[in-house]
């Protein structure tokens, strides 16, 4: 399945998506996690060290050169190789004979420096290959916000996780993303309202989908925040797997 993870910034779109891969991965799932944010924490969240993580895929010239051209562009490179070729392999812990990956591909909407737009072509065709044509779980981390939603490839994922923290303005992005979203013809959407004590009413928005998650704060994972980005190996690790068990069988179901 090919999932990707939206909504408003800062409201925990990176740590679902590395506790979803962490979990299907354990499980005996082959993953593949796509950064296609700007901030490059996807591979920190999964504990990887800034300095250890790749060079984004937007940001290598020299790929986007010998893929796309300088000059006449090739609209339709071959990147089947690339997955391989770029990805990170992470480690899964209890032996699982499950694997996890990690592609930095970088932002779509914000692609590039001085070849934004051959490094847009490039990122959109792997992308696009990715959802298509790959066999493993493909989790995308988005960046924040609901622009990049409307340039087309991100649309043909199977399912989309929104997540909100409870209030009004995180839900009105949520709300927002999930109408584009519908639009586009993504139906399968789940909301995941994060940081969330107990299981409030939410307002009525058009555009919140209609299968709705709850996530606690986790005091845990606050505590550790100055000292440590990863989000994984917590000791209430079984409840974060249990929410990741119930979404994937809310959004297959959706
Ligand atoms: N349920 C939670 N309990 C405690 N801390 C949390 C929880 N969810 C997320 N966090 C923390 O909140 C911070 C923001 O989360 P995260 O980076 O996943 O958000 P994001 O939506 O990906 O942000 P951005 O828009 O910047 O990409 C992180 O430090 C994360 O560890
Ligand atoms: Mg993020």
């Amino acid at each position: 399945m090919k999932i990707a993870f939206a909504g408003k910034g800062g409201v925990g779109k990176t740590t679902l998506c590395a506790w979803m891969g962490d979990y299907l991965a354990r499980h005996g799932q082959d993953v593949l996690m796509v950064d296609a944010d700007t901030a490059l924490s996807l591979g920190q969240a999964n504990g990887v060290k800034h300095e250890e993580l790749p060079l984004p895929l937007s940001l290598r010239e020299d790929l986007v050169r010998e893929r796309i051209g300088s000059g006449y562009m090739h609209l339709n490179p071959d990147v089947s190789d690339l997955p391989d070729e770029l990805s990170l392999k992470l480690p899964v812990d209890n032996g699982s004979a499950g694997r996890k990956r990690l592609l930095v591909m970088g932002s779509v909407s914000g692609a590039g420096g001085g070849c934004a737009c051959a490094a847009n072509v490039l990122l959109k065709s792997l992308l696009a290959h990715l959802i298509i044509r790959e066999s493993a779980w493909v989790l995308v981390d988005l960046e924040a916000g609901v622009e990049h939603l409307g340039r087309g490839t991100v649309a043909d994922v199977d399912a989309l996780v929104i997540v909100s923290e409870p209030s009004m303005r995180s839900l009105e992005t949520a709300a927002r993303v999930g109408a584009l979203a519908s639009e586009l013809g993504l139906a399968r959407q789940a909301l995941v309202l994060n940081r969330c004590s107990g299981e409030p009413d939410i307002p009525a928005m058009d555009g919140l989908p209609r299968q709705t998650m709850y996530l606690p704060m986790i005091p845990e994972l606050a505590a550790r925040q100055l000292t440590e980005a990863s989000v994984l190996g917590l000791t209430g690790r079984e409840r974060i797997d249990e929410l990741c068990a119930e979404l994937v069988r809310r959004i297959q179901a959706a």
